[in-house]
């Protein structure tokens, strides 16, 4: 948590001059001027933006209304339709026939689509969805895998004005019908199987667990996208194959028009208690922001082949695969698989057969094929033709240095700057990152908030920290894909993101520190009872509260540790109501628990360790010092004062592993 980062590498990075005369912003005085251009009148400035960038079935007549912070409404009058965008405008600017999706399955067939033909297949989806009784305002949850059927899912509830909420495929039933519940959703988009891996893994059947589960009466309808033909429980009545609700329905669909403020989606992400905020967004101010990073920051040009590797499941594949790409009318590449299959050359061998110019991916994904390909020569970027890449992306976690170099050098030959793209559920969008064309790399660093975004590092109270000292990361005014509210509780919203002692700014959760000399940002990690492991948040209550959910367990405390491969790793330290196991029966409980967790919420969530006490490290107030369980989780030994414990014998026990 210093500048140790920053120090790392002491070089920067200079974006190639051939690159800058052709990037979308080019060199640092476009970007200052964008900055500058925002800072005067911000009004303006997205005002200027949203006319350009988005089609309005009617103008908006008032860019912000900030008369009731911190729920902050933009365009609310105008009126749009996010599928529109993304389609009949694409096909109006002459991109009918230009390819929207080249989807790869996990067996490396591909199928593409047109925007055209994308267009025709969301319309008959979205007539056969309000057949169903879909509509406006209605919120449809998604659990699916990724494919054009998901896009289509997505983008019909778009179209209809339906509420989208998308359940990543790996989250459990439990994890499902809490959110089915939450959203108070009336259908359900899902398929019978997922193939990964060269496996089938089962949805439909999940879903059925889900709904078994009680409290989702709401929900009358479930369409199912066939993916595999597996035998999957059919429910008459409620449940409709997907290419059925599609039949005989015309290929046009009147989008409906609505308030840039309609929810196009709610989104479930994990926080610091254990139940998960569902992440409202809006349409216009999403859209907005999701087609300008596409121009910025991923310098887009109607001749590249985009690839984001996340999942729809996550907010980065609602930004750039499900609407981004398509919003500018880009050519994306869909993947269903993983990139270990059939061998950890699967990414680079994709990107040579597809042509992609833009990769974006995540840093553990990076780590976990520089393993790969030191075990498996075969698998080595150098195996494959990646010549047609001039850019490349990173996001979730912060990139490590050494990752960030042989991402730059192995895949991107010197030649391609790497955006490394910090930015949150709740931002809708990048935040901090810099412009291809523009901004002198540091690896390690995001380096610098885009145009329009007032990031800054305060103290507890909101004072500004000088460059070179670290402190919280908060954004001072608000921006038009921000979280408008969490579903249904309007006050954790608050709470959560703008607590009163910060002064009216955002709060993102973060740490961070500016580089004394160049002002860069470096993100040290979260600032709350949150972990990223592999890219994925989780909260640590969330484990906690399934643990203690077993019969065995009295009580439970999760912390994070360093991971070189994952960036965090989950350590559980466990009091059961028997007495504390050893040997071959810890081991075996253990699993057990583990096994448990991944029910409860998803094989995600599956702590890496589990540790066995009498007892928790207390205070005798009785609060457990989560701070020493951080400092055992690691190895090291405690230099803090222990004064305050009561049980401190209790540390020895539990800097025992299995
Ligand atoms: C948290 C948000 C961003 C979309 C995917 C994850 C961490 C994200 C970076 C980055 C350092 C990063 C932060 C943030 N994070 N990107 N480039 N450098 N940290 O979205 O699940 O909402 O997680 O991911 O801690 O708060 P998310």
């Amino acid at each position: 948590m210093s500048t140790e980062v920053l120090h790392h590498e002491n070089r920067l990075f200079s974006p190639d001059p051939s690159f800058v005369a052709q990037a979308n912003v080019s060199g640092m005085e476009a970007y200052h001027a964008l900055c500058a251009e925002a800072r005067q009148d911000p009004d303006a400035f997205w005002g200027r933006l949203a006319k350009e960038n988005l089609y309005w079935q009617r103008p908006f007549t008032k860019v912000l209304d900030e008369s009731n912070p911190p729920f902050f409404k933009w365009f609310e009058d105008g009126l749009t339709n996010a599928s529109y965008n993304c389609l009949e405008r694409q096909i109006q600017k002459g991109n009918a026939q230009k390819t929207a999706i080249l989807f790869e399955a996990d067996d490396g067939s591909v199928t593409s689509i047109t925007y055209q033909a994308l267009y025709a297949r969301v319309c008959r989806f979205a007539n056969g969805l309000k057949a169903l009784g879909v509509g406006k305002g209605d919120r449809v949850v998604i659990y699916i895998p990724m494919s054009i059927e998901g896009v289509v899912a997505m983008q019909a509830c778009a179209r209809i004005g339906a509420t989208h909420s998308v359940v990543f495929g790996g989250f459990s039933a439990k994890s499902l019908q809490e959110r089915i519940v939450d959203v108070g959703a009336t259908a359900l988009i899902t398929a019978d199987e997922q193939r990964r891996g060269g496996k089938s893994l089962p949805l439909k059947t999940i879903v059925d667990e889900a709904l078994a589960l009680g409290g989702c009466e709401a929900l009358k309808t479930v369409v199912i996208y066939q993916r595999t033909g597996g035998n999957i429980p059919f429910v008459a009545g409620r449940d409709h194959w997907m290419h059925a609700v599609e039949e005989g329905q015309p290929e046009t669909c009147e989008p409906e028009w609505v308030s840039a403020e309609h929810p196009l989606f709610v989104l479930y992400t994990s926080g610091s208690t254990g139940k998960p905020k569902g992440v409202q967004h809006s349409t216009g101010g999403y859209l907005l922001w999701a087609s300008l990073t596409m121009t910025w920051v991923f310098d887009i040009k109607p001749a590249d082949v985009f690839w984001c590797t996340a999942d729809i499941g996550w907010v980065t594949g609602h930004s750039y695969i499900a609407y981004g790409p398509l919003a500018v009318g880009a050519t994306q590449v869909v993947f269903e698989g993983v990139p270990t299959y059939p061998n950890a050359g699967r990414f680079w061998d994709m990107i040579a057969r597809h042509g992609v110019t833009v990769f974006y991916t995540a840093p553990t994904a990076i780590r976990s094929l520089i393993k790969a390909s030191d075990a498996d020569p075969a698998a080595h970027p150098r195996n494959f033709n990646l010549s047609t890449l001039r850019l490349l992306g990173s996001v979730g976690e912060p990139i490590n240095p050494e990752a960030w170099m042989w991402y730059y050098k192995n895949v991107g030959h010197e030649r391609c700057p790497i955006v490394d793209t910090f930015w949150q559920t709740e931002t809708g969008g990048h935040m901090i990152t810099p412009l291809p064309g523009a901004t002198p790399l540091v690896p390690g660093s995001c380096t610098l908030p885009l145009p329009g975004i007032e990031a800054a590092i305060v103290d507890e109270t909101g004072h500004d920290m000088p460059n070179g000292q670290g402190g919280i990361l908060v954004v001072k005014r608000p921006w038009p894909a921000m979280i408008r509210t969490i579903w249904g509780d309007p006050e954790r919203f608050q709470k959560s993101y703008y607590p009163a002692e910060l002064q009216g700014y955002y709060l993102a959760g973060d740490g961070a520190i500016r580089d004394e000399k160049s002002g860069y940002f470096t993100i040290t990690g979260r600032i709350d009872d949150v972990l990223n492991v592999s890219g994925h948040r989780m909260g640590t209550m969330e484990i906690e509260s399934a643990l203690v959910a077993n019969p065995l367990v009295a009580e439970a405390a999760v912390v994070g540790r360093p991971d070189d491969m994952t960036g965090e790793a989950i350590v559980a330290y466990v009091v059961l109501k028997q007495a504390r196991p050893e040997g071959d029966e810890a081991k075996k409980i253990a699993t057990e628990l583990r096994n448990w967790v991944g029910k409860e919420i998803g094989p995600i969530a599956k702590p890496k360790e589990i540790r066995f006490g009498d007892n928790l490290p207390k205070t005798r107030s009785g609060k457990i010092m989560r701070r020493l369980l951080r400092v055992i989780a690691k190895g090291d030994e405690v230099t803090q004062d222990i004064s305050t414990l009561e049980n401190p014998a209790i540390l020895s026990q539990l800097k025992e592993t299995l």
